[in-house]
Order: structure tokens, then C-alpha cells, then sequence
């Protein structure tokens, strides 16, 4: 190994900064050179790449979002497109790659992997926390925090004004953000994919709830979660079940994956990129490097995108036991 490229895709998420901050320094530590490829897969296409050195990254780790800049590409779902990428990375003598990213990404580096024998290592970078293989994901302590700190706020105004909120958090299919935030902001009922409550019950508990006297609530919904056609769809179904209900809808969004990164990810980010370098230089590839019960692991790729991680229903119970 003498050339490492790195690259972030997909949708960005606190704690990329570190990890590739982590990447370039590691592979200074072993007199490896380190090409930085700007704006993904996009950029392997398109030849898009800069040399990294240890000052190319002072002054990332704090920041949000991607010092790479990050893209959804559809050129490298092509054949072609892998093609192109792979010459490039053959032609800038490129070694083999870190891909940071969330499981669109494990798709494309694992499609190198297959088609190239071409060596890549993953290291899981979305808020949504979906990837197998590891307890967190870059970003989602940070987008936890994010949701938490929106929703206290959403609280006072709920509060004042008697009123029934829905809350829209991000996601993706997969509940991990909804469950775990509206734990931490005490919601009245949380919807995700991996559960079914259904309307009825839905209705049962705010029955329930105003019955012993609450006069405002919140609900946390997945951007995933099919209990209604979208959440705007759900309040007004509501209302119009509880018209004693003045509901109003938030959909958090974007500013879910920006902001300063948590300790947590900024941690996490160091270990990932310092181990990621290090299998690749072992000869180690077709992995993705996470964190379990505080230990670095690795896990195969395509492990890592269709392998299921149980959804914590017992956190979901407790929080019902909450609402009592
Ligand atoms: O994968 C991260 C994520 O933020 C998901 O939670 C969300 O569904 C999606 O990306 C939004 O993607 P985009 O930035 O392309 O709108």
C-alpha cells in the first residue's frame, strides 16, 4: 500500500471531518501517501482528487458536514461509470480506498470489490444508524442531539399553546433516530417503521392521555413510518377523529445532519480512520470497520448492508411505560 484515496458519499454526517482527518494522519504515521477524491463517487468518475497532508486537515475536526464535499451519484450505478472510476484510481496509482458513507455507499465500494478485486474498506458514516456491524454510525449522536435539543424547543411553544405535534425526524427506512429522541424528549407515542402501533391505538392513547389531564403532546414519527400516507396526512386524520385536537405538524429535515460534531463522533471518527488504514495496509478489505459494545470490528460489506440489527422494542415499551 502505497497510496490510500478516501472519500465521503452520500448524505454527509457529523463526524466525516474526523474520520477523514483520522485517514490522512494515519497514513502520514505509516509514510503512506493520501489522495483526498472530491464529491464521492462523482469525483472517481470525473478524476476529481487532491493530495492530503497532515496540515490539509487541521481545523476539520469540529466542523460539520464533509471537507470532501459529498454527492449521490448515479454515473457509478453504471457500469461505465465503475469503469471510469476504476481506471482513474488505476491511473493516479491509488492502491486502495476508504469509503465513508452510508449503505448506497457499501453498494458502490462493494461493487469495486467484486467486479475490480479492487481494495476497499468502509467506514459507516449516515445519521441514520441503518448499517449492520455497528452500534453507531457517524453522525447519529450528533443528529440525536440535533433532534433533542429542536424538540425541547418545539415542547415550549406546544406547551403554551395546548397543542398536539407531530415531529417528522429523519431516517431514512429505519427508526433508529425516532425511537431513541423521542425517548430523550419524553413523546407521547413514537412511530417507526420496524413497529406497527396503528391508527387506532394511536387514537387510543391520545384519548388516553388527555383523559388524565395533559393538555399538550408530541409525537415522534420516522420519515419512514407508514401510519399514515406522510405526517401531514396523519395530524389531519386526527383532527379529524379528535377535533378537540389542535395539532400542528414539524419536519425537522435537513438541519438534522449539520452542526458541530458530538464528542462521541468525533471519537468514533478517530478510531474508524486510524483502523481503516491500518487493514488496508494488512492486507485486510471488503470490510466495513465499526464499533461494538466499545470495541473496533469489522464486518464484511455485503454483511453490513443486508445483515438486520433488532430495533430495541423493549425502549419502546419503556417509553409507553413512561405514559402512563
Ligand atoms: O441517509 C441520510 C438521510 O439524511 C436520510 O435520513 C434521508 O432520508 C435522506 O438522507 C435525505 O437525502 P437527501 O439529502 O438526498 O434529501
Amino acid at each position: 500500500m502505497k497510496t490510500i484515496g478516501v472519500l465521503t458519499s452520500g448524505g454527509d454526517s457529523p463526524g466525516m471531518n474526523s474520520a477523514i482527518r483520522s485517514v490522512v494522519r494515519t497514513c502520514a504515521h505509516y509514510n503512506i501517501k493520501c489522495v483526498g477524491i472530491v464529491r464521492g463517487f462523482s469525483g472517481l468518475i470525473e478524476n476529481n482528487t487532491k493530495v492530503l497532508n497532515t496540515r490539509s486537515v487541521r481545523g476539520i475536526i469540529n466542523r460539520g458536514g464533509t471537507f470532501l464535499y459529498s454527492a449521490r451519484c448515479d454515473e457509478f450505478k453504471t457500469k461505465e461509470g465503475r469503469k471510469l472510476a476504476y481506471n482513474n484510481l488505476k491511473n493516479s496509482d491509488i492502491d486502495g480506498l476508504i469509503v465513508i458513507g452510508g449503505d448506497g455507499s457499501f453498494t458502490g465500494a462493494m461493487l469495486l470489490e467484486k467486479e475490480y478485486k479492487y481494495p476497499v474498506i468502509g467506514i459507516p458514516g449516515t445519521i441514520d444508524n441503518d448499517l449492520f456491524g455497528t452500534s453507531h454510525t457517524l453522525g447519529y449522536d450528533t443528529a440525536l442531539n440535533t433532534v433533542m435539543d429542536a424538540i425541547d424547543k418545539i415542547r415550549d411553544t406546544a406547551i403554551s399553546h395546548h397543542r398536539l405535534f407531530f415531529v417528522e425526524v429523519m431516517g431514512a427506512d429505519a427508526g433508529y433516530i425516532a425511537l431513541n429522541s423521542g425517548l430523550a424528549i419524553g413523546a407521547q407515542e413514537i412511530l417507526i417503521p420496524e413497529v406497527n402501533m396503528s391508527f387506532d391505538n394511536l387514537i387510543s392513547s391520545l384519548k388516553k392521555s388527555k383523559k388524565s389531564g395533559k393538555t399538550s403532546s408530541i409525537i415522534v414519527v420516522a420519515e419512514g413510518d407508514k401510519t399514515g400516507k406522510n405526517v401531514f396526512d396523519l395530524a389531519s386524520k386526527i383532527e379529524e377523529t379528535l377535533p378537540k385536537y389542535e395539532t400542528r405538524v414539524s419536519v425537522l429535515g435537513h438541519i438534522q445532519r449539520g452542526g458541530t460534531p458530538s464528542c462521541f463522533d468525533r471519537v468514533l471518527g478517530t478510531q474508524l480512520g486510524v483502523r481503516a488504514v491500518e487493514s488496508l495496509i494488512d492486507g485486510k478489505h471488503g470490510l466495513m470497520v465499526g464499533i461494538s459494545n466499545g470495541k473496533i470490528v469489522f464486518t464484511p460489506l455485503n454483511k453490513a448492508l443486508k445483515g438486520k440489527t433488532k430495533i430495541n422494542k423493549e425502549l419502546l415499551r419503556m417509553s409507553q411505560i413512561m405514559n402512563t
